[in-house]
């Protein structure tokens, strides 16, 4: 596995092979070493606000149901009933006390026990005394600041260490309730999720939300238009930091030519809006002081936590996953995060962004997509035209938002896992032989 990531320092030189994109064996090593390992996104607190409340989610392949049960407390189960293996709930979410297995009506409560089933005399009296006919609990779910995460490994570390440096940019985000009127209510995800897919690796998307670079040239429309409602390419635009956080997690945090939704905005949206900023601006310094009330309102960040979490804090927030359904093709799953207590107005313009740059229809996801395609169709050449090039920044002491820091830092850690992995393997199989 080693082969498909060669980093060369002297020469500053980092090629990632295309085989990694387009081979479905390292599609299968991927599913044991990443994502039956590591920390995967599962959803936002802010989603379950009531007893009852549940969503399904579909996570690392797996079919989920998160809920809030009836003991306040959130739990992530397998939808998979105990019984022959069907659904629990066929409903993308709602609010209930009881899941109905619709193949043979078996019931389970929403703290996972099996409460009824038809002609229970077809079943010993200690049919469920040792509990494994309730629902699969997934054993670990963590919290960080509202951001819900689950682990298929009971082995693994806490979600807080995983995130190690991650949670500075994800508390970044989350500190911008502070800057509503009322900032005990937090940051809330809104209405439903955008569903899309792609036919391209699910690692090109990570790539693609860390990669300023592409900015320009990609989304030259959106620009366009961003100039003719004030905002300027000139000045501080995409100048800042590529950063590589450590576990694969990595950030860009730059100044922008587009309107940061509680930093800056452009003309066109009138006098309110600069007077809301400006209520925004003043709550988050007196809570921060100056110089973090700066970067929280001012600077955009785009936040990859490895393996498929995506933090686009631009001019909205947006939460997106992606898995893989094949080597060349994924489902996304996309939120916008705001906070709860903001101004009605001011969230009609906030939503208005969301939609315009970052929707599956708006300015920027179906130009990124077409890149993401081109460089999947790119890949059928793989076998004569192999490598690709990730070295930018790697002349630069301090590299830009610009470089690709951001996308090494992803690929080394992949490496490792995938490499820790093909060494299990080969042990296993070397351990066959001997016996
Ligand atoms: Fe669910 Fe039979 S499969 S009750
Ligand atoms: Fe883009």
């Amino acid at each position: 596995m080693g082969k498909y990531v060669r980093e060369d320092k002297e020469k500053l030189s980092f090629k990632v092979n295309r085989q990694a994109f387009v081979n479905p064996e390292i599609l299968e090593t991927e599913r044991e070493a990443i994502f039956s390992k590591c920390w995967l996104y599962i959803g936002h607190e802010s989603e379950l606000p009531n007893k009852g409340d549940f969503h399904r989610r579909k996570v690392g392949g797996r079919n989920l149901i998160f809920t809030r049960s009836q003991d306040d407390v959130i739990r992530a189960f397998y939808n998979s009933c105990p019984h022959r293996g069907a659904l629990v709930t066929r409903e993308n979410c709602g609010n209930s006390k009881v899941f109905r297995c619709f193949y043979h009506a078996w019931s389970f409560n929403n703290q996972g026990e099996l409460v009824g089933m038809p002609d229970k005399a077809g079943f010993p009296n200690d049919h469920n005394c040792d509990g494994a006919k309730n629902l699969a609990t997934v054993k670990r779910l963590e919290s960080y600041r509202g951001f819900m995460f689950v682990n298929f490994d009971d082995n693994a570390v806490s979600l807080e260490e995983y995130l190690g440096n991650a949670k500075e940019y994800l508390d970044l985000v989350a500190d911008q309730a502070f800057a509503a009127e009322d900032p005990t209510q937090g940051m809330e995800v809104l209405t439903d999720p955008q569903q899309y897919s792609v036919r391209a690796n699910w690692k090109l998307l990570g790539e693609n939300s860390v990669d300023l670079y592409h900015g320009v040239p990609t989304h030259k429309t959106y620009f366009d238009i961003v100039a003719t409602r004030g905002g300027t390419m000139e000045k501080d635009s995409l100048i800042g930091e590529g950063k590589d956080l450590g576990g694969g997690h990595a950030v860009m945090e730059y100044y922008s030519a587009w309107p940061r939704p509680i930093g800056k905005w452009i003309e066109g949206y009138g006098e309110e809006a600069k007077e809301v900023i400006e209520g925004y601006n003043e709550r988050l310094e007196a809570k921060f002081g100056k110089e973090r009330a700066h970067r929280i309102a001012k600077k955009n960040r785009n936040i990859w936590i490895f393996p498929n979490l995506i933090i686009n804090d631009i001019m909205a927030i947006t939460i997106r996953t992606f898995y893989p359904i094949e080597p060349g093709y994924i489902e996304v799953t996309g939120y916008a995060l705001a906070p709860k207590a903001e101004n009605e107005n001011f969230r009609e313009v906030r939503n208005d962004s969301f939609l315009e740059f970052l929707g599956p229809s708006g300015f920027a996801t179906p130009d990124d997509n077409e890149a993401l395609e081109l460089c999947q169709e790119g890949f059928l050449n793989a076998k004569e035209a192999g490598w690709n090039d990730i070295s930018k920044g790697m002349n630069r002491e301090v590299p830009q938002a610009t470089d690709e820091a951001q996308m090494r830092a992803f690929w080394r850690r992949w490496n490792e896992l995938m490499l820790a992995e093909e060494a299990k393997r080969e042990g296993k199989e070397a351990e066959g032989v001997n016996a």
